[in-house]
């Protein structure tokens, strides 16, 4: 593990610290619900056993270590700002960097595939990011950019969770986030320059099944005080959200997981 940063960055101090005591179980949440659709996006792109690969804000780390099951013959690097969670021991192939990728620069064309899931969408810089991945790709090698697309709060049919979840998402957009980002990935990769371009969409939402009322349960668990603290809720409308939650109501999907992919040209 390389480097020394001070966590001044919006999302490690914010609402999604990673000092808050239930924030790895959420980000391993997070990969319970969102894993299967990223490996089965990341098979379609055929990865190589030599490929080097490279996964952007790796979190708790399972798709870093997918990679490096998956790529025995190569490499993966697992970069983060905070990769307190993610086990250097795992993979004799694999490598964890504390890096800000809004700062860090890899060397150009040393990747087969690079990969960020959740990440791009907390970073203002997020289509210099985007561009600067493509440098990083090797000729032929693919970028895959995954980020979550919040449907307006407004619309759900519960009024617990409009009111909760309407707290949660201007507090998100309050630090910089990009509640829509997410669905300009496929444009935005092809404007990077990239080729061969597609999209797959994954729902979300209170109600679609167990591991994601779970996470949201955990999410207001996380952020309850802080919504109530900045005047975004009452203590009692983070209450009753909490309960439709335990209650497992019928689904509603109040985000999509956008999904892209993108292959730089061989030369
Ligand atoms: C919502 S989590 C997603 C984790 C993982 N990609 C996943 O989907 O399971 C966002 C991750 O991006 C990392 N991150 C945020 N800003 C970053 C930055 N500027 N540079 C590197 N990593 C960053 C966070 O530390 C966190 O681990």
């Amino acid at each position: 593990m390389s480097g020394n940063l001070v966590h001044a960055d919006a999302y490690t101090t914010g609402l999604l610290s990673k000092d808050l005591p239930t924030e790895l179980t959420r980000l391993q949440l997070l990969e319970k619900t969102y894993d299967p659709g990223t490996v089965q996006v990341l098979e379609r792109l055929r990865p190589e056993p030599t490929w080097r690969c490279l996964e952007l804000g790796a979190g708790a780390g399972s798709i870093a270590y997918w990679m490096a099951d998956r790529v025995p013959a190569g490499s993966v690097v697992a970069a983060d700002i905070d990769p307190r969670f993610i086990d250097a021991g795992r993979a004799a192939n694999l490598t964890v960097q504390c890096a800000d990728i809004t700062t860090e620069d890899f060397p150009e064309g040393s990747f087969d595939l690079v990969h960020a899931r959740a990440v791009f969408m907390h970073l203002p810089q997020r289509e210099e990011i985007l561009r600067r991945a493509v440098r990083w790709l090797a000729p032929g090698g693919w970028l895959v950019v995954e980020d979550v697309y919040f449907l307006p709060a407004e619309d759900s049919p519960y009024p617990q969770w409009r009111q909760a979840n309407g707290a949660w998402t201007t507090a998100l957009a309050a630090q910089g986030i990009d509640l829509a980002w997410a669905r300009r990935i496929p444009a935005a990769l092809t404007d990077a320059g990239c080729a061969s371009v597609g999209v797959s969409v994954t729902p979300g939402g209170l109600g679609v099944d167990d591991d994601q009322d779970e996470l949201l349960r955990i999410r207001l668990l996380q952020s309850g005080d802080r919504l109530v603290g900045a005047g975004l809720a009452t203590a009692e409308q983070i209450d009753q959200a909490r309960l439709l939650v335990e209650s497992h109501p019928a689904p509603d999907v109040s985000t999509l997981v956008y999904s892209g992919w993108g292959q730089k040209p061989a030369r």
